[in-house]
């Protein structure tokens, strides 16, 4: 049974939650990020803790590592932690490329994201393709520029890479004092106060204090930190006050601006700062588009959204969980919902909250919540859960793969495990299935060449299948769709060879080219070749 819940007290939930993602290139120091966030938090004690996982750093991905330590995948995808009275929901992403659509779709679960460059190195090639996600979204960016402490790329030349590159206005809100060697601090521009970065080694500690300067021309700034770097400090200043845009909070919250702070994760400095800011400053939970309407976040009744199916600890139990965001309402164990696409009821009693163990009231969660539903394939990427209204959430996309192959069965009387191991992966979002309507064949696409390795090992090892690959000469694969159906049957007999049906039954189409890609686009103005498709 639904809870009457008062207005009040959703918009109280609603208003101290914040869910995010931290979007970066692999080794900008995410990983070192998020364990002084959760220091801070109070969920872990002890730095070192989640680094120590990462042990194996050259794993082929995060993926193999995080399945290789299931008993943590879980709970480490997902962190909440309390932090001055906010309710702050972490999303892990992955950071190998090679997964990169698992953390496109956990970015169509989070309300803003967290930018972190290397100071060295600037804006990389993944946290491109992840900000283009975000900008798909309009999502709220805040960045932070780490590794001070070592030798950085001129600030304003970072900031210009950012606006450049990324397409989004760079607004410092703190300002390096020195890198590297000379590295001093930073200057807060906007409570006008220096905090000076002592490094005495101890890592996750928080080496700093802090002096007032009312008049950046005062004398006293010389004395305080050099005369050379005093004058550096106003010059630039005078810069920003000049050249650069003024931080606006509107502006950031539509996705057109992005705060950005320097610091150094390793050594804790800056971070307190970054996270007050974003507590106070990032969005909370937001409503959710829907095929028949728009669900405001504060509406009594509850509904939410699979994003990401993981699977569970242990490979000879093929249950698996479902990651739900709640976008509206109040989820507590035990609670029936209704499951959309299945057309039928289902009950919350093994619903996981991902909460610090120690805390009251966890057996419920509000909307930007995160919960993890175990499950043994009824929910797939995409499944809208609700209390009663019908219901489907967009925005939960699959992308074109860009690579494929065909899969080849060593043993033909495996062929129903083989069928069945591929919709399970598929579901999970692994991996990308198509049938072609002219064979039998399987072909798989995804957007790196690891996950093909990580389906045959996992189709061996939970399916008992042997597959091994043969190469698809194709150069890209477009969804098709047209409200003109008598034109879609022209265009599917024309192109047999080259069309496929997804997992799902959609139609696709692979082009061996881009000329002729190009090509049939032009010849067929009345069809949409969509390089997205909602799940
Ligand atoms: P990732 O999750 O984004 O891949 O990055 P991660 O935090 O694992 O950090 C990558 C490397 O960068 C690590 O070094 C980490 O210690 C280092 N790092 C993170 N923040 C800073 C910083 O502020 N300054 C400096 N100088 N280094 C930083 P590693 O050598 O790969 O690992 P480890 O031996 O330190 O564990």
């Amino acid at each position: 049974m639904q809870e009457t819940i008062s207005p009040e007290r959703i918009q109280a939930e609603i208003q101290k939650r914040r869910t995010f993602g931290i979007i970066s290139h692999p080794d900008a120091g995410k990983t070192t990020l998020t364990e002084k966030f959760l220091l801070f938090g109070g969920v872990l004690q002890q730095a070192g803790a989640i680094r120590g996982k990462k042990a194996d750093r050259h794993a082929k991905s995060d993926w193999m590592g995080v399945e290789r330590e299931r008993g943590i995948s879980v709970t480490s995808s997902v962190m909440q932690f309390p932090y001055q009275g906010y309710e702050v929901n972490l999303l892990d992403t992955p950071g190998h490329k090679d997964f990169s659509e698992d953390t496109y779709r956990v970015l169509t679960a989070v309300d803003s994201a967290l930018m972190v460059l290397d100071g060295a190195k600037g804006v990389e090639s993944q946290t491109e393709k992840l900000m283009q996600v975000c900008r798909m979204r309009s999502l709220p960016i805040m960045t932070f520029i780490n590794k001070l402490d070592r030798e950085c790329r001129d600030p304003l030349e970072l900031l210009d890479e950012i606006e450049n590159v990324l397409g989004i206005q760079a607004v410092p809100l703190t300002w390096p004092i020195g890198m590297g060697k000379t590295f001093q601090g930073v200057y807060d521009l906007l409570r006008g106060e220096i905090r000076f970065f002592h490094s005495v080694g101890g890592k996750g500690t928080r080496p700093e204090t802090t002096r007032v300067i009312d008049d950046l021309q005062d004398r006293a700034l010389d004395e305080l930190i050099g005369s050379g770097a005093a004058e550096e400090l106003r010059q630039s200043v005078e810069l920003l006050n000049g050249a650069g845009y003024p931080f606006d909070n509107r502006a950031y919250l539509q996705g057109r601006q992005t705060p950005v702070f320097f610091g150094s994760a390793v050594n804790n400095f800056g971070v307190q700062e970054l996270l007050d800011t974003f507590v106070r400053l990032a969005p909370s939970p937001r409503g959710r588009e829907t095929e028949t309407r728009e669900i405001a976040s504060d509406e009594p009744e509850f509904s939410g959204v699979v994003f990401k199916i993981q699977a569970n600890m242990d490979p000879a139990h093929r249950d698996r969980i479902a990651f739900l965001r709640v976008c509206s309402g109040m989820m507590h164990k035990g609670m029936r919902v209704r499951h959309h696409r299945m057309n039928r009821n289902m009950d919350l009693s093994r619903a996981i909250i991902f909460m610090a163990r120690d805390r009251s009231g966890a057996e419920e969660a509000w909307p930007g919540d995160i919960i993890g539903l175990p499950n043994h394939g009824t929910l797939k990427i995409g499944d809208t859960l609700s209390h009663k209204e019908e219901l489907k959430i967009k925005g939960v996309p699959s992308f074109a793969p860009e690579l494929f192959r065909r899969v080849i069965l060593k043993d033909p009387f495996r062929a129903k495990q083989l069928e069945k191991g591929l919709f399970q992966l598929t579901e999970e979002g692994a991996i990308q299935l198509f049938r072609p309507v002219m064979s039998n064949d399987y072909i798989l696409g995804a957007a790196g060449a690891l996950q093909f390795d990580v389906t045959a090992d996992r189709l061996r090892t939970e399916y008992g299948v042997e597959a091994t690959y043969e190469p698809v000469s194709a150069y890209a694969l477009r969804w098709i769709h047209s409200e003109d159906s008598r034109i879609l049957q022209q265009f599917r007999q024309r192109h047999q060879r080259q069309l496929v049906e997804d997992a799902q039954g959609r139609p696709a189409v692979f082009f061996s080219s881009s000329w002729w890609m190009e090509r049939t686009l032009e010849d067929w103005p009345s069809i949409t070749f969509s390089k997205t498709m909602e799940n």
